[in-house]
C-alpha cells in the first residue's frame, strides 16, 4: 500500500489520463495561468461486492493513509451501495466508492463476475498499485454486452477494473469560475458534451452540494476477441456551501450520485 497520499493520486491521475483524454484539456480550459486552482475535490472508484474485492478492500488503502470513514449512500435501482472517505487535511481529496449487490442482480450475472473475478490472484489487493491496476481478468465482447443489458455499472467494471472512473474539479477553487452553471457553458462551448441525466446540474444550495460532468470519454478496450472503443471515464465539477459551522460540506448527495453514475453510459 501507498505511504505517501500525493504519490497514489500523481498515479491515479496518470492512470486516468491514459483512458481520459479530455481531462487534461478541460484542465487547460478551466484553470488560470496565473496559479495552480484546478483543485480535486473527489475520486470515484467502482467494485463488485466479493469479499476478495469488496468496497472494504479499496477503502483500506485510503484508511492506511488516513483517511476516515464519512457517510454512506445507498442506490436501490442501481443495486449500489457507497460510502466516502475524507482526510483530516481538507487539502487532500475526497474518495467515494461504491460497489454492486451482485445478490440482487440475476444468477447469471452473479456467474460471470465470480467467474471473471475467480481469475484475480488476491494478492494483488493489496499492492502499492491496486487501486490503478485495471483489470485483472481476461473477457470477450459478448460477455460484456451480456453485463450491458442488465447493469451498465457491471459491465464498466468488469472490463475497466480497478482505477479513478472520475476525478473533480473544485468549482469552489477555481479563480476564473464563480459558478457552476458558468463552468458548464464554457465547457460546452468547447465543444464538450455533459452527463444531462436529472438536468445539467444535480443538486442544489439546499442539499449543499451542487454538481455536473462530461460524458465519459470512449477509449480502445482489448477484449479476447478483438479491439473495441468502449466508454471510459469523465470528469466532474463539484461545487460546496457551507454548513451551519460554516466549514464547506464535505458529504455527498445520493440523488445526485445517481444520476452521475449515468456519465459512463454508452452516448
Ligand atoms: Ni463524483
Amino acid at each position: 500500500m501507498h505511504t505517501n497520499v500525493t504519490e497514489l493520486f500523481a498515479n491515479l491521475w496518470e492512470n486516468y489520463l491514459t483512458v481520459t483524454p479530455s481531462a487534461d484539456k478541460i484542465h487547460a480550459l478551466l484553470g488560470s495561468s496565473q496559479q495552480d486552482d484546478v483543485i480535486n475535490d473527489h475520486i470515484a472508484l467502482r467494485t463488485f461486492n466479493l469479499p476478495e474485492i469488496g468496497l472494504e478492500k479499496l477503502a483500506a488503502h485510503f484508511l492506511a493513509l488516513g483517511y476516515v470513514e464519512g457517510g454512506e449512500y445507498h442506490f436501490e435501482s442501481k443495486k449500489l451501495y457507497a460510502k466516502h472517505y475524507e482526510h483530516p487535511d481538507a487539502n487532500v481529496p475526497k474518495v467515494f466508492i461504491s460497489e454492486l449487490l451482485l445478490e440482487k442482480c440475476s444468477p447469471q450475472l452473479q456467474q460471470i463476475v465470480k467467474n471473471l473475478v475467480a481469475q484475480l490472484d488476491p494478492a494483488v489487493t493489496t499492492a502499492d498499485n491496486f487501486l490503478y491496476s485495471g483489470r485483472h481478468w481476461p473477457i470477450d465482447q459478448a460477455t460484456y454486452q451480456t453485463l450491458l443489458t442488465e447493469s451498465e455499472y457491471a459491465a464498466w467494471t468488469a472490463v475497466w477494473g480497478f482505477r479513478a472512473n472520475h476525478f473533480t474539479v473544485s468549482v469552489n477553487a477555481l479563480s476564473n469560475f464563480e459558478t457552476l452553471d458558468s463552468v458548464n457553458q464554457a465547457l460546452k462551448k468547447a465543444g464538450f458534451a455533459l452527463n444531462t441525466s436529472g438536468g445539467e446540474i444535480k443538486g442544489s444550495p439546499d442539499v449543499l452540494l451542487k454538481q455536473s460532468s462530461t460524458l465519459a470519454d470512449e477509449a480502445p478496450v482489448e477484449f479476447t476477441d478483438g479491439t473495441a472503443m468502449i466508454p471510459s471515464c469523465f470528469y466532474e465539477f463539484a461545487r460546496r456551501f457551507p454548513t451551519a459551522d460554516g466549514s464547506l460540506y464535505r458529504g455527498f448527495v445520493a440523488a445526485s450520485a445517481d444520476k452521475i453514475f449515468e456519465s459512463t453510459n454508452a452516448r
